[in-house]
Order: structure tokens, then sequence, then C-alpha cells
């Protein structure tokens, strides 16, 4: 049914695609207290031309060609860009053969079309991060006036509280610009953070992702090929996994039912010089410092409630 028009949230998704940020995408589409005004992307998970590449195909497979897109970074602001193909395969986006995009890109950048969408928009707007925060850094150094009007605040999947998944205690998306995280950290706008605790926590199980299979429409059969690659990655034991970790999704989970998950809001910030630690999110949970709250972090979900939204979403395309 309709949310009514002034409940729906608009959104600007900014990803790397990636499966996980693949699936954040069509939840985002297919739910309606959700606008999604725009989406740019980001070098991350794969090389930037093939993380716009994948943006757009997802576009196209969903049927909203009409969602204007732009690509952004080439690489992240001080480091070299490390990209994650052992996860997501060669393309990004390995798993199921999806329809090439016969539409182009806007003729702007990732900065640009979000400066454009937020200057059009009389209402706030919320940016949703799923990749590396090099964009969005970006924006923030550029346009900060624009930002602190129309941004109401940013919802991202980066970061743990005493995990890693990439080095010991170093999450991918803040490993691959830390620098980045650390701008939009301390910029000031309100952050929603979805870190490893709760995205560990989000796990498709292997007989559901079966499950996908028995969903005959298009997104369906796609979302079964794609998940069924991803899990591949998450099978070796030394991650307990009984599934895949869905990350990406919670951001946008959270935007559709909040109720969904259990937060506590503290500060967080990113350790950038750390000899073993570069990349770290460092989360105040105890209070020790007198910095700002400036997060809301998810820490538990209802994972059956989450796939059951996953499922609804994907059915919405029958
Ligand atoms: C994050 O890294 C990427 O591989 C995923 O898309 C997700 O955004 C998880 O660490
Ligand atoms: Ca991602």
């Amino acid at each position: 049914g309709k949310a009514g028009k002034f409940m729906t949230k608009k959104i600007i998704l900014d990803c790397d695609p990636g499966h996980d940020d693949a699936l954040a995408m069509m939840l985002a589409v297919a739910s309606p207290k959700i606008e999604l005004l725009a989406v740019t992307t980001s070098a991350g998970n794969q090389t930037p031309d093939k993380t716009l590449n994948n943006a757009m195909r997802m576009l196209k497979l969903l049927g909203r060609e009409d969602i204007p897109i732009a690509g952004g970074n080439r690489t992240p602001l001080v480091k070299p860009l490390e990209t994650a193909g052992e996860v997501h395969g060669e393309s990004g986006l390995d798993g199921y053969p999806l329809p090439e995009p016969d539409f182009q890109p806007v003729d702007l950048t990732a900065i640009e079309l979000i400066a454009k969408m937020l200057n059009e928009s009389s209402t706030p707007v919320t940016l949703v991060v799923t990749g590396p925060m090099t964009n969005a850094a970006l924006f923030l150094r550029v346009y900060p006036e624009l930002a602190k009007a129309k941004i109401d605040q940013i919802v991202y999947m980066g970061g743990a509280m005493g995990l890693g998944n990439w080095q010991p205690s170093v999450e991918f998306n803040i490993f691959v610009d830390p620098e980045a995280a650390k701008i939009v950290m301390n910029f000031g706008i309100p952050l929603v953070m979805a870190p490893l605790n709760v995205t560990h926590q989000a796990q498709i199980l292997k007989p559901e992702i079966e499950a996908l299979k028995q969903i005959k429409n298009p997104v369906g059969q796609a979302f079964y090929g794609l998940l069924s690659f991803f899990e591949r990655y998450h099978e070796n034991p030394k991650w307990g996994f009984q599934g895949a970790p869905l990350h990406d999704p919670c951001t946008i989970a959270w935007l559709i039912e909040p109720e969904m998950f259990q937060t506590e809001k503290m500060n967080v910030d990113v350790e950038t010089t750390g000899e073993l630690t570069r990349g770290e999110t460092v989360c105040d949970y105890y209070q020790l410092t007198s910095k700002p709250q400036n997060t809301e972090v998810m820490l538990g979900i209802n994972r059956q409630r989450f796939i059951e939204m996953i499922m609804e979403a994907l059915h919405s395309f029958d």
C-alpha cells in the first residue's frame, strides 16, 4: 500500500556494487517508504568503472533506468585503491549474467549529482553510504553549507566495534579509505552506523538462499545467482557463518523499519595512523571521552524479520 507522500524518506545511495550493495539498492527501490533520488558509485569492491557499470546493470534489472546515476572517485583520498575481487569476483558482481545497461550516467561527477539533488529537494535528504566514504568526504569538503542545510543524516555500512573482516580490527569499507571516513565522522551531521557487529548477525542462511530459486521474476532469479556466488567466500569455517552476511542492506532496512534493530549512541572516530590499526573505528561505548555522541550504532537485529523484508521486496517484482 501507499505509505503517503509525507512518510517517504528521500535518499541518495552512494555504493560500490558489490553483491550486498546491489541488494541494498533493490530494497530501496522496492520500498514505498523510500524515494531513491540518485545513485552514485565509489571505487571499492572493484575498480570505479566496474562499480559504476554494476550499479547501472542493477538499475536496468530493477526497471529504474530513470534514476540518475553518476560515477565518483577513481582512488581513495590518500591510499592507493585496494579492491575485494576475492569476495565479489572479477566483475564485482559475479554469479549471474545481468543485462547490460542501455542508458548513460548523467554528465556530472558523483558529488555534482549529489549537489544537484540536494538543491532540487525542498526537504532534507539522507545520504546512504555502502562503500568507502571517498565521495561522501569529497562532497562535505566541497559543499559544506549545502550538506549542513540539506543532509539530515548519513547512514553507512562500515567499521566495527572490536572486530575486523579485512585486518584484525579493520572492516573493508573503512580500510579502503580511512582518511575519508575520518572527515565524514567528524563533520557534524548525525551518523547511523551499521558495523560488522550487526551485519554479521544479518546472515542469509544457505537454505534461505536456495529458497530464492522459487522466486520466478527476473530480480529473484538474479539474486539467487548473485547470493549463491557471494555465499561461497563466507563458507570458510573460520568465520563461523551459516550463510552470507548481508552488510549493506542493513542501512536500508534501518530506514524502512528501525524497530528491527537495537542501537546505542556513542562517539565513533577512525584511527588513521596506527601501525596495526589504520582504519579501525574507535567506538566510545562506555563514554570514556567527552567527545560528542555523533553516531547511532546498530548492535542487534531481528534477523527473521530482516529476511522476511528481503523476500517481500524480491516478490514485489512479480
Ligand atoms: C563491506 O565491504 C564490501 O565488500 C561490502 O560490499 C560491504 O560494504 C563489508 O565489509
Ligand atoms: Ca559495499
